[in-house]
């Protein structure tokens, strides 16, 4: 059976080009990507043509209905009408159950060497292979038209159109999860998504029915980690780590078997927005994500990502403090180091949303020879629910025929009929075996590709039980804790606080200090000083609440293990080895002026930090264009009513003496000068510009060179030219800007207590900073 639509013809009849083929060339199909290629068949753009209905037939009047008379009733009989209404009242389908929110692009991946030691997959074997893919991004809890920047796990969903079939990689970006069995997955999701009385909050874990789940069920504590660290408010899907989570098997052609964790690392580096700002982006663009990923593959800044793999062999499956098997642990990179085996490039956006990301359907039993399963039990539900969700959502069975779902490899089986079936199959047969067919589809033995399922050993009883080794729910959560740094721990702690601080039960944020407690007891001092609470001694009911109903309840608590590794440096965002090359690329810049700036102020810094691979944009008081003294214009690509500093990255003041005496008058300059200090952000001023920086309380400290203090503030990440270098102040505000943020601020102006009781370092600053008004 072929499913695919063939491409287009080349040539009308009367052999003038065809302009569908025209179409597609222009889209940038007919492009060594089999699986766009495939799609092309299914294009529509209606430039140039007649507006038809669905059957075809030419509308002549699109404005008015059919009525009897010009002020009469609508007459039944106006098809046109009826059939246009009709197809939009059933536009909608269910959105996804968890993961609604989600962008995706297409791209190809490609490995760096042949993986045939360890797998027979197809698409691991040929370095000059690209291999077709499809990748979806998204939130977990809110719905459809939810905040991007909603703390929250992220999908990291990849669809492998190989030619052995479909591989789909659905992970996270966080490598553990918060149950290690799927029968708790309908209560988990129950507890984090809007309480079903009042639908409140959208897209936040930070209520009652979350931490109430989590307060009875200590396995979550590692994921929980992740979830209030950082990780859960990336700065861009370009700048997160992606993992399939579940321990896997790589299979090779000899049938042996490893074990196998996937990694995917991302080559812009690994970075986060703050909550703060998190939450003010959430009103000012709660597309950032989104937009930040179709604008870089627009702009043809194409993200990228490599595929990691830690390989374990199966002799060693018992020899780690954790079990392979459970999904809330992971292996520290020190014990098994990932290896780099391809590179995965995204760049084309979809065409249309709905077609191609919202009709997405990823599915983790989606695997091809080479790759299988373990018994992890969180996988092993998986395998079961996506295809059975997707029946609902995409409103049958035949959902592997939709455009973006079809594999570029051919389908021939005795499947059959089912809602919207597009397969014309042919013949009398479809079953097997058959002889009227010549027994045809013939099945395929593995050394034509046939999957064939690794034969595992089982030996076991029938039991609904947990293995005892899964009870360690403390220890990795302490890893991850120590291997921060004192700003991610300070970020943990807020995260925490403003979490708990919005619970209303007192006794869940009881609990919940007392799971904290055994995770860190400098951690849990510090979030119960922010809530006003102290740890509780004990706890009334058992720790771990989640067990059957005839069991003791002793047999199911936490058991503490001694680990291997106290700390993990992979773990952190800041101090991760793995991120040490730090680049400016992509990096949003905005550059505040008004009439009159300066010209080599600005044409100088821009040229630089282009060339450094950022994107500049110049915010002024007004829409249109803005004129230097020298008489050149230059586009404003917002005003500061439709930009805020936290949609950016850094922050220029150049120099103008008209252009800064505008500027001096704006409170929304200083709000944005302010809010960028308060993020962290780089903050660079020219000549005058820097009088701006002066108003806004930033003062001149001693410069890196030691000259006469006038060149450099002191605060970290501030950066001030003089004498018309303006080449000199580039590159210290691109080195600067390359940091990512200057975090040591954020602790200059805390005057908590770190983890050890000891304070941190008080506010250095000599003046007040202060905020102009007009
Ligand atoms: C028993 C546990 C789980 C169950 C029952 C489950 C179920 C689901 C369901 C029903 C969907 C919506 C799919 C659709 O409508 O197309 C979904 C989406 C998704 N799940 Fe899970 N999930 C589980 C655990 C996980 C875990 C551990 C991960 C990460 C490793 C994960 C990653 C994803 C991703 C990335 C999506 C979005 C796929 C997309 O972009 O369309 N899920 N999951």
């Amino acid at each position: 059976m072929a499913t695919r639509k063939k491409t287009a013809k080349p040539t009308n009849n009367n052999g003038s080009p065809d302009p569908e083929t025209e179409l597609r060339t222009a889209a940038g199909y007919g492009s060594n990507n089999q699986k766009l290629d495939d799609l092309a068949g299914n294009l529509e753009e209606s430039a140039g043509e007649l507006l038809t209905t669905n059957q075809g037939i030419r509308v002549n009047d699109n404005q008015n209905s059919l009525k009897a008379g010009d002020r009469g009733p609508t007459l039944m009989e106006d098809f046109i009408f009826r059939e246009k209404i009709t197809h939009f009242d059933h536009e909608r389908i269910p959105e996804r159950v968890v993961h609604a929110r989600g962008t995706g692009a297409h791209g190809y991946f490609q490995v760096y060497e042949s993986m045939a030691e360890y797998t027979m997959a197809d698409f691991l074997q040929d370095p000059s292979v690209r291999t077709p893919v499809f990748v979806r991004f998204s939130t977990v809890v809110g719905s459809r038209g939810s905040t991007d920047l909603a703390r929250d796990v992220r999908g990291f969903a990849v669809k492998f159109y190989t030619q052995q079939g479909n591989f789909d990689l659905v992970g996270n970006n966080i490598p553990v999860f918060f149950i290690q069995d799927a029968m708790k997955f309908p209560d988990l999701v129950h507890a984090v998504k809007p309480e079903p009385h009042n639908e409140m909050p959208q897209a936040a874990s930070a209520h009652d029915t979350f931490w109430d789940f989590i307060s009875l069920f200590p396995e979550s504590m590692h994921m929980i980690m992740w979830v209030m660290s950082d990780r859960a408010i990336p700065r861009s899907l370009r700048m997160m780590e992606g993992f399939g989570v579940h321990t896997f098997r790589l299979v090779n052609a000899r049938g042996k078997a490893r074990f196998v964790k996937f990694h995917w690392k991302p080559l812009l580096g690994l970075h986060a927005v703050v909550w703060d700002e998190a939450q003010k982006i959430s009103g000012k663009d709660p597309d950032f994500h989104r937009r930040d990923l179709w604008e870089s593959i627009e702009s043809g800044n194409y993200p990228e990502w490599e595929l990691g793999v830690q390989i374990v062999e199966e002799k060693d499956e018992h020899s780690f403090d954790f079990d392979l098997l459970d999904p809330t642990k992971i292996i520290p990179e020190e014990i098994v180091p990932v290896q780099r085996i391809g590179r995965l490039t995204l760049n084309r956006n979809v065409d249309n949303f709905f077609a191609e990301t919202e009709q997405a359907a990823f599915h983790v039993a989606n695997v091809v020879p080479g790759i299988d399963f373990t018994n992890d039990p969180l996988l092993q539900g998986r395998l079961f629910s996506y295809l059975d969700t997707q029946l609902i959502r995409l409103g049958g069975p035949n959902f592997h025929e939709i455009p973006i779902n079809r594999p570029v490899a051919p389908i021939h089986n005795n499947q059959r009929d089912g809602y919207m079936r597009q397969t014309i199959n042919r013949g009398q047969v479809s079953y097997d075996p058959n002889n009227l067919r010549g027994g045809c589809p013939f099945q395929a033995g593995m050394d034509m590709s046939g999957f064939t399922s690794y034969a595992e050993r089982i030996d076991a009883q029938k039991i609904r039980e947990r293995s005892p080794s899964f009870f360690d729910h403390f220890s990795q959560a302490t890893l991850f804790y120590n291997s921060q740094t004192e700003v991610e721990k300070d970020h943990i702690v807020r995260a925490l606080r403003f979490e708990l601080g919005k619970v209303e039960t007192p006794p869940i944020r009881e609990r919940m200090l007392y799971l904290l407690a055994q995770v860190d007891k400098g951690l849990a001092n510090r979030v119960a000083d922010g809530l006003g609470l102290q740890i509780p001694a004990k706890l009334e009911k058992p720790m771990n609440m989640s067990f059957p109903a005839d069991a003791d309840p002793k047999q199911f608590q936490p058991k503490k293990v001694k680990t291997e590794f106290t700390a993990s440096p992979t773990l952190s965002m800041v101090a991760n080895p793995n991120f040490e090359k730090r680049t400016i690329k992509t990096r949003k810049i905005a550059f505040l002026v008004a009439d009159g700036f300066d010209d080599d102020s600005v044409l100088e810094m821009k040229k630089s930090l282009m060339t450094a691979g950022a994107r500049v944009c110049t915010v002024a008081p007004h829409l249109g264009t803005v004129m230097s003294v020298g008489g050149q214009i230059a586009n404003a690509d917002f005003s500061f009513l439709t930009a805020a500093s936290v949609l950016f990255d850094a922050v220029y003041v150049p120099g103008g003496e008209a252009s800064v005496n505008t500027l001096k008058d704006l409170p929304e300059v200083f709000e944005f000068i302010n809010e960028a200090y308060k993020h962290c952000k780089t903050i660079a001023a020219d000549g005058q510009g820097s009088e701006i920086l002066r108003l806004a309380g930033l003062s001149a400290g001693t410069p890196s060179d030691g000259s006469n203090g006038e060149d450099q503030m002191s605060d970290t990440g501030v950066v001030v030219g003089s004498n018309g270098d303006i080449k000199g102040l580039a590159t210290e505000f691109i080195q600067a800007i390359a940091m990512h943020r200057h975090w040591d601020r954020e602790r200059m102006i805390s005057q908590e207590a770190n983890d050890n009781g000891k304070p941190i370092r008080p506010p250095q600053r000599s003046q007040p900073r202060e905020v102009k008004r007009t």
